[in-house]
Formats: C-alpha cells, sequence, structure tokens
C-alpha cells in the first residue's frame, strides 16, 4: 500500500528519491544498517529529524565508573600486557558475585569468562557445543531473536531450528520443545529474556518447564541476558535481596548464562560481555570433544580451545572497567537498573502515542499479564504488512525494522526501539502518527 497523499510530515520526493538510490528490491527488508543509512540519507536531504526506532543501541552514557577505571588501568600500561584469556581474577570473582547477588545462583569463577561482547560469548558457544556430542549437530532458537546468532551460525556452517514463541507460551512450551528435543540433534537452545525484539519475559513456570527439559534431554540451555534487569515491572536492582532475575540456572545444571554490559552498563563501545558456565557444565567431559580440542573438558576446550582462537581473550582495560562496574554494583553502590530505567518510562508514553493512532502491539502479553514497558516494543496498523509499512512510516519520518527478519511468524510487525528516541521528540511523534491515521483510515 502506498501513501495516496503527498502531503506528508517528510517531503514525499525526497523520501522517494532516497529510497530509489538505496537501490534494494523492497525497501522494507532491508537490513537494519541498510535503513540506519537510508534514514540519515533522507534526515540529510531533508533537513527533518527523524523518530529513529531502527537501531537497538544504548541511549545513555556509559556508567562512569566503568570509564573511571579503565583510564586508570591505561595510565598503568595494561595495554601492553595480554590478559589470562578466561579474565582477569578480579572480574572473574566480580561476575561470580553479580551472579550470586541479582541471580540467587552459584558459579565458580572459573566458568565466569569475559568475551568480546556477548556477540562473541555466543559465538564461542555455539562453536564449542555443536563439537560436543558428534549426535548433536543442530541449535533451536526460541524465537523471536536476534538475527545475528543465526547469521552467526551460517558463517559456521552449522545448523539450526527455530519456532516463534507466540503461540506456545506457558504449558504450551513444553510439547512445543519436546517435539524438538525428542529427536536427538538438538545440543543447545537459545532464547532472550527479555526478548528483543518483543520484550516478553518468561515466567518461572516456563523457566522450569525449559529447565526441567533440559535435565531430562541433555540439552544446554544459553540465556541471553542482553537486557538484564530491564523487566522493570519488578525491581531487580538490590545485590543479595529478592525479587531476582528470573532464570533457568534455577531449574537446570545445563546452562550458559550471556551477560552482555552493552545495555544494562550503557557499555557496548567496549565490546565486553560475560559468559557464565555452570559449575557441572563446565567440568562435564566428552570425548568427541577430542576431535577438535587437546581437553575432553567442556571449560577447557571453551577456554584454551575456542576463546583462544577466536580472539585471545577480551581487551585488559574493559576487563578493570567491567570488574569495576559490578564492584559497585554488588556493593549497591551502583544501582544500575535506576541508569536505565528511563527506557521503560518512555516506552509507555511512545505504546499509547501508537495505539491511540490506531496501532496495535504484537506481543502484547505475558500469558495474562500486559507485556511490560522496555527497551523494544512491536507495532502493527491495520492493512499494512511490515515491509509496506517500514516504507510508508518513512515519509512521516518514523524509522523501525520488521519483525520479518526476527524469525517472527508476525510479519505484519515492526519492531520499535525507544532507545535513541528522546523526550522532546514525543510532540512531534503524535503528529506524525496523527498524520499517519488521517490518511490511512481503518474501516
Ligand atoms: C538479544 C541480544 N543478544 C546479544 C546482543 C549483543 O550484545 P553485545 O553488545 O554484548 O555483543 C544484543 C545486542 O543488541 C541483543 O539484543
Amino acid at each position: 500500500m502506498q501513501t495516496t497523499s503527498r502531503n506528508t510530515p517528510i517531503d514525499f520526493d525526497i523520501v522517494s528519491q532516497q529510497i530509489e538510490e538505496l537501490n534494494v528490491p523492497v525497501v522494507g527488508k532491508a537490513t537494519i544498517r541498510e535503513i540506519k543509512r537510508l534514514v540519515d540519507n533522507i534526515e540529510k536531504a531533508s533537513g527533518k529529524k527523524f523518530i529513529r526506532m531502527e537501531m537497538g543501541v544504548p541511549g545513555l552514557p556509559p556508567a562512569a565508573v566503568g570509564t573511571e577505571a579503565e583510564i586508570e588501568a591505561l595510565r598503568r600500561g595494561v595495554a601492553a600486557i595480554y590478559p589470562d584469556i578466561d579474565g582477569i581474577p578480579m572480574l572473574k570473582q566480580e561476575v561470580s558475585k553479580f551472579v550470586k547477588n541479582f541471580l540467587d545462583v552459584d558459579v565458580k569463577p572459573e566458568g565466569c569468562i569475559p568475551t568480546v561482547g556477548s556477540m562473541q560469548g555466543g559465538f564461542a558457544a555455539f562453536l564449542t557445543l555443536a563439537r560436543m556430542d558428534a549426535k548433536k549437530d543442530t541449535t533451536l532458537f526460541i524465537d523471536p531473536g536476534f538475527p545475528v546468532h543465526k547469521q552467526q551460525h551460517r558463517v559456521l556452517g552449522q545448523k539450526f531450528a527455530s519456532f516463534d514463541v507466540y503461540n506456545y507460551r506457558g504449558e504450551a512450551l513444553r510439547a512445543k520443545l519436546e517435539s524438538f528435543f525428542s529427536m536427538g540433534n538438538i545440543h543447545s537452545v537459545l532464547y532472550s529474556n527479555p526478548n528483543n525484539p518483543s520484550w516478553i519475559c518468561f515466567t518461572d513456570e516456563e523457566l522450569k518447564i525449559i529447565g526441567d527439559l533440559a535435565n531430562q534431554y541433555n540439552v544446554v540451555i544459553l540465556e541471553d541476558l542482553a537486557y538484564f534487569g530491564m523487566d522493570f515491572r519488578k525491581d531487580y536492582s538490590k545485590p543479595g535481596v529478592p525479587p531476582f532475575q528470573p532464570t533457568v540456572a534455577k531449574y537446570t545444571d545445563n546452562y550458559i548464562l550471556f551477560i552482555s554490559s552493552s545495555k544494562a552498563f550503557s557499555y557496548a563501545g567496549q565490546r565486553i560481555g560475560m559468559m557464565v558456565i555452570s559449575d557441572s557444565l563446565f567440568q562435564r567431559q566428552s570425548r568427541d570433544l577430542l576431535r577438535y580440542y587437546s581437553s575432553d573438558i567442556f571449560g577447557r576446550a571453551m577456554i584454551f580451545g575456542t576463546v583462544y582462537s577466536l580472539s585471545s581473550g577480551t581487551a585488559h582495560s574493559a576487563q578493570y572497567a567491567l570488574a569495576a562496574i559490578l564492584k559497585a554494583a554488588n556493593e549497591g553502590r551502583f544501582n544500575f537498573v535506576n541508569d536505565v530505567r528511563e527506557y521503560g518510562e518512555k516506552a509507555k508514553i511512545m505504546k499509547k502515542l501508537f495505539t491511540d493512532n490506531g496501532f496495535h502491539i504484537v506481543y502484547d502479553k505475558d500469558i495474562d499479564q500486559p507485556i511490560a514497558d522496555g527497551f523494544y516494543f512491536t507495532i502493527m496498523y491495520p492493512g499494512f504488512d511490515g515491509p509496506d509499512l517500514i516504507e510508508e512510516l518513512l515519509y512521516y519520518g518514523i524509522s523501525a525494522i520488521s519483525l520479518s527478519i526476527t524469525g517472527s511468524e508476525h510479519s505484519e510487525g515492526l519492531r520499535a526501539c525507544v532507545s535513541l528516541v528522546s523526550r522532546t521528540q514525543f510532540p512531534d511523534l503524535e503528529y506524525r502518527l496523527k498524520m499517519f491515521k488521517e490518511h490511512h483510515p481503518v474501516s
């Protein structure tokens, strides 16, 4: 569907021309980075600022305690020295304490490994897990999800399966997971919680189902906590005090947790994250590992085989930054959740602006509860499919990405990210959405 009016908030001809110059078959199916470039170009050509919701980047300053510690470490000369592959001892201890304080889970420092962002942690995990048991060669994604994880599988030449969890919440999740696990080829399952892009948060009942089945079928659960503590319906910010960030680690020992510092600590630029391997998985022995590694112990294969091959560890100074951030959080001196609460508050207002103007929230519930307000939300507009809606919204100065690239079956939906939208833009957003509604009446 194309707009019939030329009276759009962003000059119609400029947008059309820039779309043409992008030279892709369907603009709404372009990658996140292509959309970003297109919007940059339209903003430049039109002199008008967009409501930019396409990229999931932090919109806040980095945790200051990290920056200070990193500068100090650099001054001390750590840049000249190779860090230990599995992380500096001080960081490993703080990660272990953090996991205890905010998840109420015990993991030895040995299994707490810094990686070059969570992105590298995922890559290392997929690579190693696919080599642990010759009969198990496939990762299962509980979608919708972060498209780069699938890209990692493609470049590794590894297999994956996936399903959209939309119709399998609560007890229905059990049979769906069993239908995959019973085939015997799944080595691990990955999901993010809170979920990028839909912001659904699994309930404890669902996490128990996942954990129980992981035990029964010996499948490793890869829990991606990129948005740690950011289900703002509960306060997960107090160290050692319930409630704790929900986790599958309460229900199985068969897990790896990925804790990114990009969003929770606004530390994306330094590319440091944490891979937390359970004590029991770390020690697990498998002869099949010897086909690729000098050790048959999973944790050693991961560190001295995979992480060593990929990057020989993580930047030294960034490790000091993360250690200082975690220490401050562990000691209750740095409330990292309060620092990012602004995302949820903006989401609440923005979602209302969209729904007041004819849009619907696609993933709208956690079983029987309304979805939380956080970093992302999902939207649709009657009569549009996702790619058409992306293109049409460009004329109204609003950018987002299509859910179709996230493994969602709701191809009519878009993912909207709140981080880069400032409150001063809300009147503009409201005006543009009103105009959109006026130009696209819903019968
Ligand atoms: C679900 C999910 N996992 C992982 C990442 C990557 O995290 P990092 O920046 O630590 O590599 C992101 C970043 O957007 C994400 O949304």
